[in-house]
């Protein structure tokens, strides 16, 4: 989105390794590229025609894009990100042939602009990762279309947006978060991750952010955009050498300033997040007083210390959370937030973490449910009459 597209660190030029018109011929992806499309699941390298038509994925025509997003009209604009515009559109169910705004199933079509840094090779790589890997966290892609300069993805339509349209919308109708929905949110996306840092080639995301973690009506998480993630270190390999990408803010310190990735720097943009969500601020806010731009610098001092911890607890949270919740969240962030990678958790260890807050917020109710049973009054303790 506009502000976190600003932080963009560093992208890659869609000329950079491969051109379109290597692609539509299907040559094998070459230079430093061939390692980043090696698929997560077969390890041999693949052309990249042998890819696209190994996906059970639906290439569309761009007339078809085009009658479904009624001409990319721009008021069905659903966000906008480093690699392009996304919109809503129409679809049949079965056929998935363009139908009349309001009937079949809603996709959500991704655009590339061509004025940008993203290109082709993130394209690819939404499509190698999203058409392979499939999880209730992360978000589905249906289809794509690919021709001369043009690149489209579509996707499920994730009907509440991104998380950072809900978590930072500034005076919108749309009533705050509450307490146990970011928990919830927490929960899923941290799901997400664990899948992929688990896969069996593992796959480390690179840009873990709000702006890319989507709810759909009950507040589900499916992660989307995997343009810039990568296979992660295979062998005795520590880490990934890569140019360094991702988004200010969320990016590990390390991985800043080495260009080593591995899984733990995902790990750390999820400290980011995690943070952001309990304090309702951005990871980089040039709007706050001085001090307070870096989220993680201006927090950090206030969450070691448990008596000032509610320094930095949303506002529009109070009466939500009790003290040790808070405490639990906050310690989990700071974990993640290690400077030093080995030191921060794993996200299998996040994922235990969070589900264990979520059962002590549902265990009072369990316990008022069994009392109710058990006909005894769970406001006064006495048996019920
Ligand atoms: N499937 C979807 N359903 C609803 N909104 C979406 C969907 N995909 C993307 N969006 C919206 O578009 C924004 C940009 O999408 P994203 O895939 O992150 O693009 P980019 O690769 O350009 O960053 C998201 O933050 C979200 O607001
Ligand atoms: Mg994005």
């Amino acid at each position: 989105m506009g502000a976190c597209l600003s932080h963009r660190i560093k992208s890659v030029s869609p000329s950079t390794c491969i051109s379109s018109s290597a692609s539509r011929n299907g040559n094998n992806i070459s230079c430093s590229s061939s390692k980043e499309f090696s698929a997560s699941i077969p390890q041999t390298p693949r052309s990249e025609v042998e890819i696209l038509q190994s996906l059970n994925l639906k290439t569309f025509t761009f007339s078809e894009l085009r009658t479904a997003t009624r001409n990319f009209r721009p008021d069905s604009v659903l966000g906008e990100g480093g690699f392009g515009s996304v919109f809503k559109g129409w679809i049949d169910e079965q056929s998935l042939k363009p139908t009349k705004p309001g009937t079949g199933i809603i996709i959500a079509v991704k655009r590339l602009n061509q004025e940008g840094f993203q290109g082709h090779k993130e394209w690819l790589a939404e499509i190698n990762y999203l058409g392979q890997l499939h999880h209730p966290n992360l978000v589905k892609l249906i289809g794509y279309y690919l021709e001369d300069e043009h690149r489209l993805l579509v996707y499920e339509f994730m009907v509440r947006g991104s998380m950072e349209n809900h978590l930072f919308r500034k005076g919108s109708h749309v009533p705050p978060l509450s307490w146990c929905i970011r928990m919830k949110i927490a929960l899923g996306a941290a799901k997400g991750l664990a899948f992929l840092h688990n896969a069996k080639t593992q796959v480390i995301y690179r840009d873990f952010k709000t702006s890319n973690i989507l709810l759909n009506s009950n507040y589900n998480v499916k992660l989307s955009d995997f343009g810039l993630a990568r296979d992660g270190p295979t062998g005795d390999k520590s880490h990934v050498s890569t140019r360094v990408m991702g988004t200010y803010g969320y990016a590990a310190p390390e991985y800043l300033a080495t260009g080593h990735l591995t899984a733990k720097s995902d790990i750390y943009s999820f400290g980011v997040v995690l943070l952001e969500m309990l304090s309702g601020r951005r990871a980089i806010d040039n709007n706050r007083p001085s001090g307070e731009h870096n989220l993680v610098d201006w927090a950090k001092p206030y969450m070691i210390n448990k008596r000032r911890i509610f320094r930095v607890i949303d506002t529009r949270l109070q009466g939500q959370y009790s003290l040790n919740q808070a405490q639990e969240v906050a310690n989990l962030a700071l974990q993640c937030l290690a400077v030093e990678p080995k030191c921060r958790p794993s996200m299998d260890e996040v994922v235990t973490a969070l589900e264990k807050l979520q059962e002590l917020r549902e265990m009072p109710k369990r316990n008022q449910k069994e009392r109710r049973r058990n006909g005894i009054n769970h406001s006064s303790g006495k048996p019920t009459t």
